[in-house]
């Protein structure tokens, strides 16, 4: 376990320009699953996700469906707020850049930049991406005129704008990037000092006065604050930044928290360069890491997204496969900071490896063999006399402080596949141990160390994964009867107290999916065999 007690993690703030997708629900089930990890791990967690509501782009799409931006983005935070429902995400706190005090903190951070200077009046001039908001140099858009990042035309704007002044941080700000290597992956952060940081970083133009859906700055309310500003200072604001009450800023934002945030690498830039460049202007602390994550493509490679029509709605999912076997694939398919294929080929493979025939297999032979041979009664537990038995718990043991140190660095990837390892120990040992003929051979004293082992094994493995799929696990463990004190990861190794437990129905957590039939489902929803 970390020194640091109490933990803020944040995902980005979702635009409330359409609906949420199946690659957008990528970073909030990985978020969600460190927060429920670090609230396992004893940490007092506080975790944020919400909507971006501001813009011009959301301005336009109001108008198009006939509704004021109000109108239009409460209706959009409502449908958000019952997709991450629907996916399980225990956030604390849902902030939206509409909410006042939201806005109230932007002013006041305006103002207070402006008074010591890091923010100026000048003139903007530049070609402008409107469904990115950004705006890029020649040298960016090329001779074509594309956007950079999601290659569409750009336009150029002129504009009065006030600017905030990056330039003077870059140095402090490299500084800051050398003396913490952990605050994000060196590869991730070196493509943005190659790509922005080297070739010269120009101060960033922060408001605009060609819209008005937006927050206006006090000073000059003809200027808007520019939608990516408002959107980062979020991560304060939803902490009561600047509001007069400092108490949530001092527990989660103080020098003993640790500060986690995600951030897809499509918005690497904002979150590893802009974001602490204001943090220190404003004289606050640093996120300990940006973690940066990959993006679900298509089996062709590319980009799941709104704008291109290829990404489908995470319910359908849900509702064939369980939000569990939907969150389980997102997490351990796609190794956490790569980007990855979401295919239906992979998607049945991997439900039914890891968790019909490997997981689900152990939990139903396990308890059906309690059932036939003991009356659905756990045996009581004695000193193992097996040394298979031995030798299993300890490679149980060691998996567990495995998972622990890949939690801990944030691979939740390798962190579920290990929690799955522990599991899969529990089908070789019943093939070494065969309970079947020790029941047949009258083999008591080992058939109860056995089936009791592969209970612990279960109770085990399940509180590795909760994180990953509360419902499911909390299924296997209701179905085993595990007492409540014995699911903390605080008691995971305390064998010997499941005797005389007596288990309840059993039904299959996780059907053996049917390949052909699933096909034929999951490719008329996305691209791929
Ligand atoms: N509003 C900004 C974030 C502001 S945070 C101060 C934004 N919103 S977004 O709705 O476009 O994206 C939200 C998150 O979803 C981002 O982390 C983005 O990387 C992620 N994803 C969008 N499409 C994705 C995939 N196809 N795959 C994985 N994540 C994806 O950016």
């Amino acid at each position: 376990m970390g020194e640091k007690k109490s933990c803020y993690v944040t995902t980005p703030i979702y635009y409330a320009s359409g609906n949420i997708h199946i690659g957008h629900t990528y970073c909030n089930v990985c978020a969600d699953t460190i927060a429920r990890y670090k609230r396992m791990m004893g940490y007092d967690v506080r975790f944020m996700t919400g909507s971006d509501e501001h813009g011009e782009k959301i301005q336009k799409k109001a108008l198009e469906a006939g509704l004021s931006p109000k109108e239009y983005v409460d209706k959009i935070a409502s449908s958000f707020k019952e997709v991450w429902k629907a996916m399980n995400i225990s956030y604390d706190y849902y902030v939206r850049t509409t909410d006042e005090s939201h806005v109230a903190c932007v002013q006041k951070v305006f103002t207070k930049l402006l008074e010591k200077g890091d923010i100026y009046l000048g003139k903007y001039e530049g070609w402008y991406c409107t469904p990115c908001e950004s705006f890029f140099t020649d040298a960016q858009v090329g001779e074509g005129h594309l956007c950079p990042d999601c290659h569409r035309p750009v336009h150029w704007e002129s504009e009065d704008s006030y600017f905030l002044n990056v330039k003077k941080f870059v140095p402090d700000l490299l500084k800051f990037y050398e003396e913490h290597p952990s605050f994000c992956r060196k590869d991730k952060l070196n493509e943005m000092i190659n790509t922005f940081i080297k070739p010269g970083l120009d101060d960033l133009c922060i408001t605009r006065t060609s819209f008005d859906w937006g927050v206006p700055i006090k000073e000059n309310p003809k200027h808007i604050v520019y939608v990516w500003i408002d959107a980062l200072l979020n991560y304060v604001s939803a902490l009561g930044y600047e509001s007069g009450d400092d108490s949530l800023m001092e527990k989660y934002w103080g020098k003993d928290t640790e500060i986690v945030q995600l951030a897809g690498r499509d918005i690497n830039r904002f979150h590893t360069i802009y974001w602490p460049i204001l943090l220190m202007a404003l004289g606050l602390r640093e996120p300990d890491h940006i973690l940066v994550h990959g993006l679900l493509l298509t089996k062709s490679g590319v980009k799941l997204s709104k704008s291109l029509g290829n990404a489908p709605s995470p319910y359908p999912l849900i509702e064939r496969y369980g939000v569990d076997s939907l969150r389980y694939y997102m997490v351990r398919e796609m190794q956490f900071g790569e980007d990855g294929a979401f295919t239906p080929t992979q998607f049945v493979d991997r439900l039914n490896a890891d968790l019909a025939n490997n997981y689900g297999n152990l939990v139903n032979r396990t308890l059906s063999m309690v059932n036939r041979y003991f009356d659905g009664v756990i045996p009581t537990y004695r000193s193992p006399s097996s040394p298979l038995t031995l030798e299993m718990m300890e490679k149980a043991f060691s998996k567990i402080e495995e998972y622990v140190s890949l939690m801990d660095k944030y691979d939740i990837t390798s962190g579920a596949g290990k929690a799955m390892e522990l599991l899969a120990l529990g089908s070789k040992y019943f093939d070494d141990m065969a309970p079947w003929n020790l029941a047949k051979e009258g083999k008591t004293e080992l058939l109860e160390e056995t089936l009791y082992a592969a209970c612990e094994l279960i109770r085990m493995g399940s509180i590795l994964l909760s994180p990953v799929m509360p419902e499911k696990t909390k299924e296997a463990l209701d179905q085993e009867n595990v007492p409540e004190e014995l699911r903390s990861f605080e008691k995971i190794k305390e064998v010997g107290k499941l005797s005389l437990i007596h288990v309840n129905t059993l039904s299959p957590l996780f059907p053996r999916l049917k390949k052909d039939e699933e096909l034929s489902f999951l490719t008329k929803l996305i691209d791929g065999e």
